[in-house]
Parts: structure tokens; sequence; C-alpha cells
């Protein structure tokens, strides 16, 4: 079923009349778990004598609806339709008369505490354990439990907000702070945003400076280890700005979360909130913050028009992510970094989309399935090697950038879709007659449309990796005595070649004598016993299970419950639901723990638990 022409996910009738402005004002009610207040949406019509406005909600209670101007309030007659999993509710707003021009619709309303797009934390959850915490999350289609809205990427509106909340807390958002009194802080959105980037967080926040537009805001007890791991912001962006154009948002903060953040990180905008299982003490994860940053072009300047073509949005940023580990660390660093991407799409495709092979395309139909339920590497990883293929074929970088940033230029403070690419492109590299034998050579269906694996992958530089999948074969395959009297160990990896390594080792049928002897000397040998980094933990949790290492529950149990990023805990309880003694245990965990974790989170696992 498709909601609204524009966009599968959405009720609202874009086509008809647009947000262009929102003002919000929120009490935030720890007690009650909600915010209450109004949301005054500021409307344009995009044609003649409109009747009705739809508008996305999700569980919210609505007390009145009401037009505004300047002859005063004028009450309106709504209704609420049935509530559909994962959609929510048509919101209908009918007007006194058919409207053309401006209309200015004010809403009062109160949250539900189980609003999809927040999660309230007691004070016990925070690491301070003092003062409680809200967080929310609302991509890709959850800002409709927060705020009534036209919650479709393909409508942008800039936004004013007045947060009240206790005075013991601080309140941030995705927009600039124009004024902080205790109890009360005021904030302004200038540029144009769609829904999902709407973010709200309210803690017992501290902040840090860390670059001339940066600081990080994290929990006192987080901040000086937040400072020093993401220490890089400031050059990610100015090498952004250098790849893409002039950084327009203001402020570029990061949100250091509690651990139940469901994703690595979340581009909202002037304030990024990445996962604290990216502390990791070396910087070896910091990349995701190069990822965000690049969002604020990819993504949050030019938006995808609806998350079929999320692509648009992921496979462009991890492009430009790319680039900036290109420009600071080398070639060899950026296809390293491509290639161990690659490993991730291919255990995405093997194993979480096994069952869903429509999944695997770079454009998929979002008709009968929520941008939740598709969501999954392909659209990062086919997309950003589809940009890569296209950058090698018109002849690297120095003829692609130029492209790639009048791409930007074109489509800022707009939402396209993925045939706008296509007529920029063609438009620009028409320009050359000779490009004409390299654009025909471009296979856009298979790109597009096709399943599985992208169609070709690019020439990548293989120096990083060799190392990797060196340690990797004499580990699946020899013997311990064998790997301990190799030479090969006294090479050493770096942080991010062991994860890669550990990945590739995952990615094996099978592994020669895989069992508990081998995989403490396996720890021993990279000096990974009780790592603090996710992503080796995260891996050395999985061998465990593929081992079926019973007496290394405690530790996948103490694992998956400190965290609950979907990337780590998702593919963790898939493979306990698959070990037969294991499942139950996993089961009953889940049961204990699934009120700490966010709704989307424990959506997610529920099924993959089948349960
Ligand atoms: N915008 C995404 C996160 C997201 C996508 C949230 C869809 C909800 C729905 C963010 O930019 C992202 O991609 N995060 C990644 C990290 C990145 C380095 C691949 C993540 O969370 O792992
Ligand atoms: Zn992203």
């Amino acid at each position: 079923m498709r909601l609204s022409p524009q966009d599968p996910s959405s009720y609202s009738n874009s086509h008809e009349l647009i947000v262009y402005h929102v003002d919000l004002d929120w009490a935030v009610n720890f007690e009650k778990s909600t915010l209450s207040g109004s949301a005054t949406l500021h409307f344009r019509t995009v044609r003649n004598n409109v009747e009705e406005i739809f508008l996305d909600t999700s569980e919210l209670k609505i007390t009145s609806v009401a037009a505004l101007s300047s002859a005063g309030e004028i009450q309106l007659n709504w209704d609420v339709g049935a509530h559909i999993e994962n959609i929510g509710s048509k919101l209908t707003i009918y007007l006194p008369t058919k409207t053309t021009g401006e209309l200015t619709i004010s809403v009062k309303y109160e949250t539900d505490p189980k609003a999809s797009a927040l999660q309230w934390l007691t004070a016990q959850q925070t690491c301070g354990k003092q003062y409680p915490y809200l967080f929310s999350q609302c991509q890709a289609i959850h800002a409709r439990s927060i705020v009534p809205c036209q919650d479709t990427p393909a409508v942008k509106f800039t936004y004013n907000a007045t947060l009240r909340h206790p005075s013991y807390v601080t309140g941030l958002m995705s927009a600039v702070r124009k004024s902080s009194e205790p109890g009360l802080s005021k904030f302004e959105q200038k540029i144009a945003i769609p829904s999902y980037l709407l973010a709200i967080v309210v803690g017992a926040l501290v902040e840090k400076p860390i670059g001339p537009i940066s600081s990080v805001w994290a929990e006192q007890e987080q901040i000086d280890e937040s400072a020093e791991e993401f220490s890089q912001t400031a050059d990610f962006i100015a090498k952004a700005e250098e790849i893409c154009g002039p950084y327009v948002w203001g402020r570029y903060d990061l949100l250091v979360m509690p651990p139940s953040f469901p994703f690595g990180g979340m581009e909202n905008p002037c304030l990024t909130f990445v996962t604290p299982t990216l502390l990791a003490g070396d910087k070896s994860l910091a990349t995701v913050v190069a990822h965000e940053i690049a969002h604020s072009w990819t993504g949050n300047l030019v938006t995808n028009r609806n998350f079929e073509h999320f692509w648009l949005n992921e496979g462009f940023t991890v492009f430009v992510e790319g680039k900036i580990v290109g420009r600071l660390f080398g070639d060899a660093a950026r296809d390293f970094h491509a290639l161990h991407g690659l490993s991730e799409l291919t255990d995405c495709i093997k194993t979480q989309l096994a069952d869903t092979p429509e999944l695997t395309k770079l454009v998929v139909d979002l008709s009968e399935c929520s941008p939740d339920d598709a969501f999954s590497t392909v659209p990062y990883m086919k997309g950003s090697t589809f940009l890569r293929y296209l950058e090698d074929l018109f002849g690297g970088p120095e003829k692609f950038e130029p492209f790639f940033r009048a791409y930007l230029e074109k489509f800022k403070f707009q939402s396209v879709l993925t045939d706008d690419f296509k007529k920029a492109l063609y438009e620009w590299f028409r320009e050359n007659p000779n490009n004409d034998v390299l654009l025909g050579r471009i296979d856009w269906d298979r790109w597009l449309f096709g399943e599985g694996m992208p169609p070709v992958i690019p020439n990548f530089n293989r120096t990083l990796l060799v190392s990797c999948q060196n340690h990797c074969l004499l580990w699946a395959e020899q013997e311990l005595d064998v790997i301990r009297a190799s030479t090969l160990l006294s090479e050493s990896l770096s942080t991010v070649q062991i994860i890669e390594f550990l990945a590739q080792l995952l990615a094996k049928k099978t592994i020669k004598d895989l069992n508990a002897e081998k995989i403490d000397l396996l720890e021993k040998t990279y000096s990974i016993q009780g790592t603090k980094n996710a992503e080796i933990r995260f891996r050395l949790v999985r061998l465990y299970i593929r081992a079926k290492m019973m007496e290394k529950m405690n530790a996948i149990l103490s694992f998956l419950n400190s965290n609950f990023r979907m990337k780590f805990v998702r593919p963790i309880y898939k493979e306990l639901a698959g070990w037969r003694e294991a499942k139950p245990i996993a089961v009953e965990n889940f049961q204990k723990v699934k009120d700490q974790m966010m709704s989307v989170c424990a959506y997610g696992v529920s099924k993959d638990l089948d349960i």
C-alpha cells in the first residue's frame, strides 16, 4: 500500500500543501514520560482550493486543532484514523473554507509515554545515576510520534523551539541554541530540514570544546574521554568542506549518548548523536564521526525524497566519508575502509537478508515494508561502490569531484530521487562528447534494481587488506602448533585490521579446530582479551557462539547488555536463536532487558529471536 503518491510511508498530502516552518513549545515531564505543548505548523499550498490536511501521527493525545490568523483563532474539526503498526495514524484536519496560499495551524497535544521516537531513562540508567535522561531518534519515520507532521523527507521546514524542563538538566536540539536559562532553552534551525532530523536530548550534560565550531556533550563521567576520542572532528570538517563546499549549519557539536542509543551515529543537524561504543580509546572508530559530518551535505542539504531512495543519503555519505579518510590517512586507508565495508555487505546479504533478496536492491520498494524493516548496509555499501565505480569510469576524483560538488550545489535545500541524480550526471558529463561512450556503459538497471552484490567491484588498493587475509588463512586453516610457530605473528596489525581479520574469519564456512583453546590463543596473540573496542568484542562474541562455548555465556550476555546498538545486538541474538541450548537463555535475557531498549531495537530483536 502506498499511503501517498510521494511517499509510501507517509499519509501527508504534500502534493497539495507543504509545511515550511514549525514552532514548537514543549514541556518535558519526566514523571509522566511525556512531551506536552503545541506545534504550530506554517503551510503553503502547492495547488488551489485545498480542503483537507493529512498529517502523520503516532499515539499522540491531541486536545485541539486551530487555525491561526490575524483575526484570531478558529477551532477546526479533525479526526484521527486507526493506528497501523509501524505507520501510525492519519490525522485529518478539515479546513472551513477552500484554501489557497498560506495558512497556520496550531495543534495542542501530548506524546505517549511509549512514543517510538523517544527513550526515557531513569536516573539509575544513566552514568551519573542522579538525573533522568531523555533522547529522541526520529529517522526514519518516528517524528510522527513526537509531533503531528508531514513525516516525509520530501518536505523541509525551518523550526524554532521553546523547551521547558527541570532546571537540574540541560536540553539540546538539532538546532542552534539561542538562549538558555535554568529550565528554559530556545532553539532556532534556520535551514529547512526534513522531519526525521528533528531531535531532542535532555539530561545532565556537560560541554567541552573540541574545535572552532564544535563541542562534545556528554555526562560528566565520559566528557574527557569523549573529547579525546573525537579530537579529529575539526580536521574531518575541514576535509569535508574541501570535498563538498562550505559548511552551512553554524555549529557542529557531538553528543555522546547513553548505551541504549540504537545506532552508531545520527546526523542531527548542529548536533550529531553518537553511541558510546565508539569510545575505543584509540580513535579507531572515529570514522563514524566523519560519516555523520559528511551527512551535513549528503542527506541534510540534499535529501532523499523518500526512503526507497535512501542510498542517495547513505551511499553518498559513505562515499564522502571515504574521501575524508583518504585525504587524512591516504588512499590505501580509503580503499581498505571501502573493502571492509564490502566484507560487511557480503555478510549482510548472506545472513540478515538471506530471506528477503528484494531488499538487496539499491532502490527498494517500500509499499509493503517499513523503512525500519528494510534497513541494511546495502544502500550504504552498494551505493558508495556505485559512486566509486562512476568516479573511476569518468577518470578519477579530478573529473568526478567537480560534478559531485555541482550536484550538491544544484540540489541543496531540496529532496531528490535517483532520477534527479542520473539526469544531473548525464547533463554534466554530456558536455564532453567523449564521455558518451562511458555513459552508455553504465548498466543502470543492474546497479539500481539488481539483487545481490554490486555488479562491478572497483579496482581497490588491497595493500592493507592482504595482511588481514593472511592472518585469516592462518587461523582458519592451521592447527595450533603451526599457528604458534608462524612468522606472520611477528607482524602487527592495526586495530581496524584486527577488526577486518576477525570479520574475514567469521565469514569462513569452516574454521579448523575452533575451540576454547584456539580462541584463547587468538585473544592473547592480538592482545584483545577483555578489550573495550566494541567492534572487536562483537566479533569475538560471534566466535564464542560459533564454537558453542557455553562457558562464555556470561561474557556474551555481558556484551549484549552493555549496549543496545542494533548493529551489535541484533546479529548476536539471531545467532543465539540458532543454537538450541542457548536460545532459551537469550530469550530470557531479552525479556529481562527489553524495557531498557529503544522500541526499534526491541522490535528488531523480537524478530531475530522469532518471538
Ligand atoms: N542516518 C544513519 C542512521 C539511521 C539510518 C538511523 C536509518 C535510522 C534510520 C547514520 O548516519 C548512520 O548511517 N549510522 C551508521 C554509522 C555509519 C558510519 C555507517 C550506524 O549507525 O552504524
Ligand atoms: Zn549515515
